[in-house]
């Protein structure tokens, strides 16, 4: 938060307390309901009765799901003339963009590039604000190692380091300079947590870890949004060791209230704390309410436990009044912050809604961040000594487009995207970007070959026609974007329908295939794979999905993105990890089976690692060079490495340095990504790259959960992926 915000804390708690003396028990509990709009809901609604009435009660404290400067307008009339006129909170998934949609946010951790995230945040905040949105349920920061869950998608990845960079970064964007100034949206770090740890990668499953991996792995992004200012936290729909989250005093009292000291306030998911029934937690729905808010679950959304229940367990004293009290004041300190105590109507201006409707600076950032958000998997060149196939030329090429997702337009807006009516006009199809590329003695040649999750094969004949005909074909496939998001779990993750029996039946023709995959998480394509001769993994990159793979296609820019996943052989290997521990019986190779910790049937090694990625030309690293081989406790370690870089267009290359602390009192993994670099390299270009390291680097919790240093062994690594690099180590504070 700014610090100017912070002084004027103290006035706002005056406001705050001098508000509440005044409100009934019915008028507190309003403040922590949220109901839907019921013409969009995002979840499963219950009947929500006259709630224009309520809200002029003063018994409804925020909604979600409404949208419009109108709109929005016409209900925060009605809370003003409630007869404390608070006003109410709108807050919409703003996930990844508003009017304009940026790639999915796993694609855009692709992109390693945090100002370009936080900047896409920004825009979703000028967007949505005008819009008449208060409060995104964003980012989501939840640690997914596992990509049947079809909710790696809304996140940032696997790596707790990066995620935590990430989670940071897209507070800042969607609050701008501080909550009350101009288009600030509230952020939403959810789901608090453990949520993508769900057993089996089954959406709302149980969690089961210990408190160490928590805190280690799960909690280090939520931290960070709180360190960053988030305004808001939401909870998770699972239980974490047989407590639900949403009942979870462990989590939002002791650690995020206490510990961490946030002065924020919690909402719920969706129904979480009506679900805490079905988990077998709460016997009642007036159970549950009390469970929940007693845990430190402030707002209520869509579970109507609250309204219903909360000022009669008040009144029997079942829940002290100091917890409601303290809830909501949590709530109405927000409602000031954000300046709409002040100005209720802030945020509903059509004039603005109007301006920011099609702003071409949004897209541009939209179609530069999709762009590097592209990974490139594979560049094999057509003979030896030969240049790689790609980046292919706009001229004397006949090219072939094959697949469903060509001439596809909303399926790249990805799941949590808001479908706009003139979406067919201003979303451009790849096969359209190509062809407008493409310049005298080139040939555009088109097949659909299949849909994206049917059985029919009768496209393929044309699709092996047009193929015939051409010098490269480009197959563009992937999964449906509706088949990751919320509730979009997979227990196969191999390319749906026909799709892969196309690539077959193609590949059969000999001739150099480049194939795309459209996804919003991991798929899992080894086979496929072995056909193409370049691979790129697009994910869903939104508005501007089109310009910005022909950019990457014919070689404007060099593709620069690495995987924030890594990406298994099959699913039989998931979960899968860059930062496993090394068992006591480690494989030697991939083929040894000699009682050691292996498959019989596959190798360990995924498809792609994390912080894998290809450019144009290639990027030779030096061995790290030290400053010291044996550092002092307090020294700052310098690691430094040469990049000499032999490529024909300048490209941006993502140095990662990991450590492995080789042995401490707990087990560590055998690597942990503790910075990068993003460096640009001009053709022919070197460049020293410097990394600072210091025992803060080195820190981990112990067996009795303190965060701790311990002197020893440490191998420093560097290189372009967390399975490429150099090593060098350290005997520190010995
Ligand atoms: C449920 C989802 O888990 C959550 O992420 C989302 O913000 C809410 N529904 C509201 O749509």
């Amino acid at each position: 938060m700014a610090a100017g915000l912070q002084a004027q804390q103290k006035p706002y708690t005056l406001r705050v307390d001098s508000l509440l003396s005044l409100m009934t028990l019915e008028e507190k509990v309003g403040q922590l309901h949220q109901i839907s709009s019921p013409f969009a809901a995002t979840g499963p609604i219950s009947p929500t009765g006259n709630f224009q009435q309520q809200i002029k009660e003063g018994r409804v404290g925020s909604m979600l799901n409404v949208t419009g400067a109108l709109r929005t307008r016409q209900l925060q009339e009605l809370a003003l003339q409630s007869r404390l006129k608070i006003p109410l909170l709108f807050g919409q998934d703003v996930i990844h963009g508003y009017r304009t949609t940026f790639p999915v946010p796993l694609g855009e951790a692709a992109s390693w590039n945090l100002p370009a995230i936080e900047q896409a945040a920004r825009i979703a905040a000028i967007e949505a604000s005008a819009s008449g949105i208060h409060w995104t349920f964003a980012p989501m920061v939840d640690i997914g190692r596992d990509p049947r869950w079809g909710r790696v998608m809304e996140g940032a990845g696997e790596d707790p380091w990066l995620g935590s960079l990430i989670a940071a970064s897209r507070v800042r964007g969607f609050q701008g300079k501080g909550l009350g100034t101009q288009a600030s949206l509230m952020a939403c770090a959810k789901h608090f947590a453990a949520y993508g740890a769900a057993v089996g990668g089954r959406d709302y499953n149980s969690v089961d870890m210990s408190e160490r991996q928590l805190r280690e792995l799960y909690l280090p992004p939520f931290k960070a949004a709180v360190d960053a200012g988030v305004a808001t936290l939401m909870n998770s729909f699972n239980d974490l060791n047989g407590v639900p989250a949403t009942g979870n005093a462990l989590l939002q009292r002791k650690i995020l209230k206490g510990e961490w000291d946030f002065k924020g306030f919690v909402v719920s998911d969706w129904g979480s704390i009506r679900e805490m029934q079905p988990h077998g937690f709460s016997a009642s729905l007036a159970d549950a309410a009390r469970q929940a808010i007693v845990a430190g679950s402030d707002i209520d959304m869509e579970s109507r436990a609250y309204t219903k229940h909360l000022a009669d367990l008040v009144r029997e004293g079942k829940v002290p009044v100091e917890i409601l009290d303290e809830a909501v004041r949590r709530v109405l300190l927000k409602k000031y912050e954000t300046g709409l105590m002040d100005d209720p109507f802030r945020y509903c201006d059509t004039l603005m809604e109007s301006k920011q409707w099609n702003n071409r600076l949004h897209l541009d950032a939209a179609q530069a961040l999709a762009s590097e958000s592209i990974v490139l998997l594979k560049n094999d060149t057509l003979q030896s000594g030969g240049q790689a196939l790609l980046p292919l030329s706009v001229s004397g090429q006949k090219i072939a487009m094959i697949g469903p997702l060509v001439m596809a337009k909303k399926e790249h807006l990805g799941f949590w995207s808001f479908d706009w009516p003139d979406d067919s006009v201003r979303i451009q199809t790849v096969g359209d970007a190509v062809r407008k590329r493409l310049k005298s003695g080139s040939d555009f040649l088109y097949a659909r070959g299949c849909g994206l999750n049917d059985a029919d094969t009768s496209g393929f004949a044309d699709a092996v026609s047009v193929a015939e005909k051409a010098d490269v074909i480009v197959l563009y496939l992937g999964e449906e974007r509706a088949m990751s998001g919320e509730a979009k779990s997979r227990s196969n993750l191999h390319l749906p329908g026909v799709q892969e029996a196309l690539v077959n039946r193609l590949s059969a023709l000999g001739k150099p295939i480049v194939l795309m995959l459209g996804a919003g998480r991991p798929l899992v394509f080894e086979q496929p794979a072995k056909h193409a001769t370049s691979i790129l993994y697009t994910w869903w990159l939104g508005t501007r999905a089109g310009e910005a793979i022909a950019d990457v296609l014919f070689g404007k820019i060099s593709p620069s993105g690495k995987l924030p996943m890594t990406f298994p052989r099959t699913e039989g290997q998931i979960p899968i990890y860059y930062n496993h521990f090394n068992t006591g019986r480690p494989a030697k190779n991939e083929n040894d089976r000699n009682y050691v910790s292996a498959y019989i049937d596959l190798p360990n090694s995924p498809l792609y690692a994390f912080g894998y990625g290809l450019g144009y030309g290639s990027v030779i690293y030096s061995k790290p060079i030290l400053s010291s081989l044996v550092p002092k406790e307090n020294d700052i370690l310098e690691v430094q490495v040469q990049l000499s870089y032999n490529g024909t267009l300048p490209h941006k290359e993502t140095v990662q340095l990991y450590i492995r602390d080789k042995n401490a009192s707990v087990v560590r993994p055998v690597k942990e990504l503790k910075s990068f670099q993003q460096i640009i390299l001009l053709p022919g270009e070197q460049k020293l790259v410097s990394f600072k390291l210091t025992r803060e680097d080195l820190m981990f919790y112990n067996s009795e959960l303190q965060y701790i240093w311990e002197p020893g062994a440490f191998d420093i690594m560097v290189g372009p992926a967390s399975d490429n690099v150099q090593t060098v180590s350290v005997n520190w504070g010995k």
